[in-house]
C-alpha cells in the first residue's frame, strides 16, 4: 500500500537531509552543498555529499546515494515502511492507517515481539525450579542480580518445547517462530525449541528490540554457544552486543570478544564495553562503532587466536577512522577473568589497563619486533623496512617523525634514513591511490561497473542521454508533458532508464512532485543510489530547452539504430524461412 502525497510531503518538509544525515556525519559546507566522509564505506578524504536543494545525498567514492528515506534504511538497516516510521517518529507524525499492512514490517514486528516474549520466558525461568541450575551458574561466574536483571540474562530449560508452548499461549504462529529463528521445524513439519539447557544471553538493538540471543551450554560440551542465525530483524555482521547500554557513554568504546567479558566489565562499572556476535569484526561494525566514539579500546583475548584477530580488528577501525587503543590483560585470559582475578581490586586495574594502553602504532611495532633479532645486522634493516611500510600509512607527518625518531634511538640508524624510507612508501602509496581512482572513474564512465542499469554499459551513447533527461525533468517538472510528446518513454532504450523516466514524467502529468524523496517508495535502495548519482553529476549540466532537444535527439537516433537492426536480423530469419520453403517445394 503506497503512502499517500500529502503524507509524504510533510515528512519530507519536517524531515530536512541536512539535519538528519548530520546526527551520524560530521559535515562541512562546500558551497551550496555539503560533504563529509560517507558512513558507508571508509575513506580518508571525503566524497559524501548533500544536496539540499533536492534532498538527497550521493557518495562519489562508493556509489551510495538517494533521499532521506534511503539515507535511513541504508544507515540504520531498515526496510523502507519501517524507515519511514522512524522518520514520522522524529518528525512527531502519526502513520496513516494503511500502510500498515506492508508484510516484510508486519512479519517483523511480529519477530521483535516473539523475541521479546521469549527473552521474558528465559529471563523469569531463571527464578523456577527448571531454571536454577542457570541461575546458580551465572551466580557462580560472579553475576549480580542486578547484573542478571540489566542484561536480561536467562536459562533455557532443558526441554523440547518449552518455549514453544509458551509462545504458542500467547498467540504466535509456528511461520512467526520459525523465522525468527527460536525454533527449529523438524522433518515431519513440527517445531522444537532450539536452544535448550543453556543460559541465554538476550542481543538487543540501539531501539531496545530484542533481535536475537546467544545461548551458552554450561559444561564443556561443543558448541559453547548456540547463536541465533540471521533472520529479518538481524543479521550478526552489523550488530554489537550491548552498544544499546554502551553508546550513551562519552565518546570511547571498549571492544572485546565475549558476551562474559562485556557483562563483567559493565558489571565492574566499564559501561562502554561491546562485543561482536561470534565473528570477526566486520567493516559495517566498525562504521558503527565510529558513530558513537572517537576512541576505541581493543581488549581481546590474550591467545594467539585473540591476537590475530585484534590486529585485523586494527586495521578496519583505523580504516573507519577511530583512535585506537590496544589493552592486553596480563595473568588471564580474556578481560573477564582479568577482573574476577583482581577481586577487590578488578575495577581499579582495568583503569589502569585503560590508561596505559599503547595506541595501535605502538603495538603494531611491538609486534613486528617480535618477528626479529635486534642484534643482527640485517634483521634490523628488515625490521626498519616493515616499520616503515607501517608508518607511512600515517595521515599525520608529525607521528610519523615521532615514530622515526624512536625508531632511530633503538637502532642506531639516522632519523633522517628512516624517514626517508618512510617517505618513500608513502609516495608509491599515493602513486597507487590515484592509479585506482583513475580506474574507478573510468568504470563508472564507461557503465561497466553500473550494476543498477546493465545495458548502460551496451549502450553507453543513449544512456547517458537518457541519464540526462531524467536529471532535466526532476529538475523541470513543468517541461514533463512537453518532452513525453517528443520522446515518450517507450522509446528510451535501457530498461532501467526507461522505467524511471516513465515514473517520473507520468507523476508530474499528474501534478505530483518527483523530487528524490517523493519517488524513493517506487525503487529498491540501489536503484534510488543510481538516480541521486545522475542527479549529482549530471544535475546542474543540461538546463536548457536546447540542450534537452540534444538528448532527445541522440536517444531517437540510437533507439532507431537498434530497431534497424533487429530488423535486419529479423530479414535474416525470413531469408532462411524462404530458402527452406523453396528447398520443401522443390522436394
Ligand atoms: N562464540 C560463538 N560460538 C562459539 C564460541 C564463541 O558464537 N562456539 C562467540 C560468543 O559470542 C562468545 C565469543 O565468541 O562470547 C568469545 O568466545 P569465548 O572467548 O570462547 O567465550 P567467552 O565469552 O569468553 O565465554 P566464557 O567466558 O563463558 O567461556
Ligand atoms: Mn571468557
Amino acid at each position: 500500500m503506497p503512502l499517500p502525497d500529502d503524507f509524504l510531503y510533510e515528512l519530507k518538509v519536517r524531515s530536512d537531509i541536512t539535519d538528519i544525515a548530520s546526527s551520524y556525519v560530521t559535515l562541512k559546507r562546500r558551497g551550496r552543498n555539503l560533504v563529509g566522509l560517507c558512513p558507508f564505506h571508509s575513506e580518508k578524504t571525503p566524497s559524501f555529499n548533500i544536496y539540499p536543494e533536492n534532498g538527497s545525498f550521493y557518495c562519489f567514492g562508493c556509489g551510495a546515494g538517494g533521499d532521506v528515506i534511503t539515507f535511513i534504511r541504508k544507515i540504520e538497516n531498515l526496510d523502507y515502511i519501517d524507515a519511514v516510521k522512524l522518520l514520522a517518529q522524529r518528525a512527531g507524525m502519526e502513520m496513516p492507517e494503511s500502510s500498515y499492512d506492508n508484510s516484510l514490517s508486519e512479519l517483523r514486528r511480529r519477530i521483535f515481539e516473539a523475541n521479546r516474549e521469549a527473552g521474558r520466558f528465559y529471563y523469569s525461568t531463571l527464578y523456577t525450579s527448571e531454571g536454577r541450575e542457570g541461575l546458580e551458574y551465572l551466580r557462580g561466574r560472579g553475576l549480580s542480580e542486578r547484573t542478571i536483571k540489566h542484561f536480561g540474562l536467562g536459562f533455557s530449560p532443558d526441554k523440547r518445547f518449552a518455549l514453544v508452548d509458551h509462545l504458542k499461549s500467547k498467540g504466535f504462529k509456528p511461520q512467526e517462530l520459525v523465522a525468527a529463528n527460536l525454533v527449529y521445524q523438524n522433518k515431519n513439519g513440527g517445531i522444537s525449541d532450539r536452544f535448550y539447557n543453556r543460559v541465554m544471553f538476550p542481543i538487543i538493538d540501539l531501539r531496545g528490540n530484542v533481535i536475537a540471543f546467544g545461548g551458552r551450554i554450561m559444561t564443556d560440551q561443543k558448541p559453547k554457544y548456540l547463536n541465533t542465525s540471521d533472520t529479518p530483524v538481524f543479521k550478526k555482521s552489523t550488530n554489537l552486543f550491548a552498544l544499546n547500554f554502551a553508546k550513551g557513554g562519552g565518546r570511547s568504546l571498549i571492544l572485546c570478544e565475549g558476551y562474559m567479558d562485556v557483562i563483567a566489565l559493565h558489571q565492574a562499572g566499564f559501561t562502554s564495553a561491546i562485543a561482536t556476535l561470534g565473528t570477526a569484526l566486520t567493516r559495517e561494525q566498525a562504521m558503527l562503532m565510529k558513530r558513537y566514539a572517537d576512541t576505541v579500546y581493543i581488549c581481546y583475548d590474550s591467545d594467539e587466536a585473540g591476537q590475530k584477530a585484534a590486529q585485523r580488528a586494527i586495521e578496519l577501525l583505523r580504516n573507519a577512522g577511530v583512535d585506537i587503543r590496544v589493552i592486553s590483560v596480563p595473568g588471564a585470559k580474556d578481560p573477564d577473568e582479568f577482573i574476577r582475578e583482581n577481586g577487590d581490586k578488578g575495577r581499579e586495574r582495568f583503569e589502569q589497563l585503560l590508561e596505559k594502553s599503547g595506541n595501535d602504532i605502538e603495538y603494531r611495532i611491538q609486534k613486528i619486533k617480535q618477528k626479529y633479532i635486534l642484534t643482527e645486522q640485517s634483521q634490523i634493516v628488515a625490521y626498519l623496512t616493515d616499520c616503515s611500510q607501517l608508518l607511512s600509512e600515517l595521515e599525520n607527518p608529525i607521528e610519523a617523525e615521532v615514530y622515526a625518531g624512536k625508531l632511530s634511538d633503538e637502532t642506531g640508524v639516522s632519523k633522517e634514513a628512516v624517514l626517508r624510507q618512510i617517505n618513500g612508501y608513502r609516495k608509491k602509496k599515493v602513486r597507487e591511490r590515484t592509479k585506482k581512482q583513475f580506474r574507478d572513474i573510468q568504470t563508472v564512465v564507461s557503465g561497466r561497473d553500473d550494476r543498477v542499469n546493465s545495458e548502460k554499459a551496451a549502450n553507453l551513447r543513449a544512456a547517458r542521454a537518457e541519464e540526462a533527461l531524467i536529471a532535466y525533468i526532476i529538475n523541470n517538472p513543468d517541461e514533463a508533458a512537453e518532452t513525453v510528446k517528443l520522446l515518450p518513454p517507450e522509446k528510451l532504450v535501457t530498461s532501467f532508464n526507461r522505467r524511471v523516466y516513465g515514473i517520473i514524467t507520468e507523476r508530474a502529468l499528474n501534478g505530483r512532485d518527483i523530487m528524490p524523496a517523493d519517488i524513493s517508495g517506487e525503487f529498491t535502495v540501489e536503484e534510488n543510489g543510481k538516480i541521486a548519482g545522475i542527479l549529482a553529476s549530471l544535475g546542474g549540466n543540461i538546463n536548457s530547452a536546447a540542450a534537452r532537444d540534444d538528448c532527445i535527439r541522440v536517444i531517437l537516433a540510437e533507439s532507431e539504430k537498434i530497431t534497424a537492426e533487429s530488423a535486419a536480423s529479423a530479414d535474416i530469419n525470413d531469408i532462411e524461412k524462404y530458402l527452406e520453403k523453396l528447398k520443401q517445394q522443390k522436394k
